[in-house]
């Protein structure tokens, strides 16, 4: 992973911060082996997305069987067509922006003649599709300026320049990634940023037949198998070890105590893992998995929990006509 190199632009309109130089590499390394040898034995869910996992992130976003991207762009054309009034002069503040796709949907519904007063702060972990995306932004939307973020959004602190009105965007369910007490800290995290007239939208996938949800997540061309072997070629980089993905089987199954899916990697074979940087192995027996991602999936109730206790509400929620997915759009509770 790019963790320090600052992006060089073709455009003054793109600026870019970066956050990720201030975490202590070793500290990295010492908290992937701790997860590799804790029962059971896991790894960081934020290790999917390097270059590599995020473009196939990207592919992912467009399988047939992922219908949350589908459902979630209908919602989201939908805001935009309502809150035009809303779209200028603004700051639009994105976590997790990945190919910016989303935000494009948004920015589509804007008056050209408005987009001088638009800045787009996208922040992201991965600093190439940051800047990938930026381009294609700053050539598609005339005067739209980019601020671009290089952060995890939940391990680093920073915080946003605050001159105007603001709307906060974190979508394609990724607050689900995180379990409730993450949750909650991570909308805080927004909502401690937000001033009365500043606007939350919180992208969400929602309870269904588990068939409908594990078929998302076990796609017919094997893109989202590839994503999750790639993880181990991520802690290959980092620590140095020497795991085969291809010795590794994708699997993906709901949970229903936990209500999430979850995605592992089963070893094929019985194997000796070196870790350089600790002198010493980490064996792994034949079928032993490695939880690489929890996937919550959420009823209306449990996610208004989680909005209250970050100090926020519900001021509209738009969903599809099966429920499947909903984009909750929030303000800061008057204090
Ligand atoms: C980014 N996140 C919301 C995706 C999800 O559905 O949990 C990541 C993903 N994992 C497998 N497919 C997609």
């Amino acid at each position: 992973m790019e963790l320090n190199k600052a992006p060089l632009f073709s455009s003054p309109r793109i600026v870019y911060s970066n956050f990720l130089h201030l975490r202590d590499p070793r500290e990295t390394v010492k908290k992937i082996i701790d997860d590799l040898l804790s029962i059971p034995r896991t790894i960081s869910s934020t290790l999917l997305y390097d270059d590599v996992g995020s473009k196939l992130f990207q592919q992912i976003t467009r399988l047939p069987e992922y219908y949350l991207s589908r459902i979630e762009s209908e919602l989201i054309r939908e805001f935009s067509q309502s809150c035009k009034n809303f779209l200028h002069n603004l700051d639009i503040i994105e976590l997790g922006s990945g190919d910016c796709s989303k935000i494009s949907i948004i920015l589509d519904s804007i008056d050209p003649r408005n987009f001088h007063s638009i800045c787009y702060l996208p922040v992201d972990i991965s600093s190439q599709s940051l800047k990938e995306s930026a381009e294609v932004l700053v050539a598609k939307y005339p005067e739209i300026r980019v601020h671009c973020i290089a952060a995890d959004f939940l391990g680093d602190f920073f915080s946003l320049p605050h001159k105007r009105k603001r709307l906060f965007c974190f979508f394609g369910s990724t607050i689900g990634n995180f379990p409730s007490m993450q949750r909650v800290e991570l909308l805080r995290r927004v909502s401690s940023q937000m001033e009365s007239g500043d606007l939350f939208l919180l992208g969400v996938d929602m309870v269904k037949k588990v068939n409908d949800l594990e078929k998302a997540y076990n796609d017919h061309n094997n893109i989202t198998a590839s994503f999750n072997r790639n993880i181990l070629n991520v802690v290959n980089s980092i620590i140095g070890s020497n795991f085969n993905p291809l010795l590794f089987e994708h699997h993906a199954h709901f949970n229903r105590d936990l209500c999430c899916i979850e995605m592992y990697l089963k070893a094929q074979k019985a194997m000796a893992i070196s870790i350089p940087c600790i002198g010493s192995e980490i064996l792994i027996d034949r079928l032993e998995t490695i939880r690489t991602e929890s996937s919550f999936k959420f009823t209306v109730d449990v996610i208004s929990e989680d909005i209250k206790a970050a100090g926020l509400k519900i001021d509209l929620h738009r969903t599809d006509s099966s429920n499947w997915f909903s984009l909750f759009q929030l303000s800061k509770e008057a204090s």
